[in-house]
């Protein structure tokens, strides 16, 4: 779908006039999983591919939302905009605009909005972070709210929270909002205090490997997790004053560990205190030039998800046991949510068309799933395109 298709979709749809067009990316996480709501780090970046919203200022008092993916469309009133409509694909923009509202914010006109995606949707990649946070550029940009891209990445996690019932972390809306061309974001989920790191990988590819089982975040897992983390939080507090799980180092965590009673309790904080000190030992490797212990580091965060935090499944380990046959494979994990969706390797430049069809023919064999690859390349964050 080009630029010029969507334009004229647009016209067909809302009629002749100025056109002014936005994108934001998906993204893909290179490792630190499930870090981001125990106010952990993680590494994510964004992709090249997003969510395209075209828009146009109206004098109605109300906004028409439609997609090009999507057959349902909605014209929902000015002061409706807070109000979910049904279980429609509407409810992330209208979520959006909910969190505006809620700032005391008015928009005195309305809006025609068509929405594109070409990211996956279901696999973990952050299409609806993208939805989110596109919406949220266009509505600061087309109003001139002046909102800065940090607390919009914020309002589009409310509206995760609000209308799509996720108690999702912030990791996936910063990234899609933050994101920088070739460069990878070590975020700091409890100050949100980030760094761009360049992401220079002489000879070596980012594949997504998408497994086609559609990961189900809202199938209540997600929250699930959120919860059992929050009651390691309780169990360690009689021994360590903590209030998440991303104040406690390895060495401290190594201390208490065994006050934890509840056995998944405790596996599910093992994973995230392991997973922080697995971030920042990846981001200073990769800063040295060090891929093989970055990718290392990749495959000891895979197996933590499968084992002790129990987010992965048959056909995410099935892709990672695949790719790590392959020689040039130098790391291969989950990411994401997980219970589904994509893997991230790294693979030298001449192992890729390998990777692919080895790995792709032996995960249809076990599966019975096709999978889609995708090499990736690392995109800016929302934006304006015209
Ligand atoms: C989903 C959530 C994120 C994060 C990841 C797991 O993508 O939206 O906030 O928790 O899962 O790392």
């Amino acid at each position: 779908m080009t630029i010029e298709q969507l334009k004229s979709k647009f016209i067909e749809k809302f009629g002749e006039g100025e056109i002014s067009g936005y994108f934001s990316p998906g993204r893909v996480n290179l490792i630190g999983e499930h870090t981001d709501y125990n106010g952990g780090f993680v590494f994510p970046c964004a992709l090249s591919f997003g969510i395209y919203c075209l828009v146009r200022k109206t004098n109605r008092k109300t906004v028409r939302f439609a997609s090009m993916d999507m057959p349902f469309e909605a014209e929902v009133k000015l002061e409706d905009l807070n109000k979910p409509v049904g279980k429609e694909w509407v409810n992330y923009p209208i979520g959006v605009f909910a969190q505006f509202m809620k700032k005391g914010l008015t928009f005195g006109g309305g809006a025609d909005m068509l929405f594109y995606g070409d990211v996956p949707t279901g696999a973990g990649l952050s299409s609806s972070a993208a939805l989110e946070v596109c919406t949220a550029v266009v509505i600061n940009d087309q109003f001139g709210f002046g909102i800065d891209k940090i607390e919009l990445a914020k309002m589009g996690q409310k509206a995760e929270h609000e209308f799509a019932l996720v108690n999702c972390g912030i990791m996936d809306q910063f990234a899609s909002a933050m994101g920088k061309k070739d460069h990878a974001i070590f975020l700091n989920c409890d100050t949100l205090a980030y760094e761009l790191v360049p992401v220079k990988l002489e000879g070596i590819k980012i594949v997504i490997s998408n497994t086609n089982s559609p990961h189900k975040l809202d199938s209540g897992k997600y929250n699930e997790r959120v919860a059992e983390c929050q009651a390691a939080v309780k169990a360690i507090q009689p021994f360590k004053q903590i209030s998440a799980l991303g104040e406690i180092s390895w060495e401290d965590f190594l201390k208490v560990e065994d006050k934890i009673e509840n056995k998944t309790v405790r596996n599910r904080a093992r994973h995230v205190v392991s997973e922080i000190k697995r971030t920042e030992d990846a981001v200073k490797e990769l800063k040295a030039g060090n891929l093989v212990k970055f990718g290392q580091l990749m495959n000891d965060s895979h197996d933590s998800l499968r084992d002790d935090y129990e987010v992965t499944g048959f056909e995410l380990d099935t892709m990672v046991e695949e790719g790590r046959k392959i020689d040039g494979v130098i790391g291969t994990r989950m990411t994401g949510g997980g219970f589904g969706g994509c893997t991230v390797s790294l693979v030298k430049d001449e192992a890729v068309d390998k990777f692919i069809s080895q790995v792709g023919k032996n995960y249809q064999e076990k599966t019975g799933l096709k999978p889609v690859f995708y090499v990736a390349e690392i995109g800016d964050g929302g934006k304006k395109l015209f």
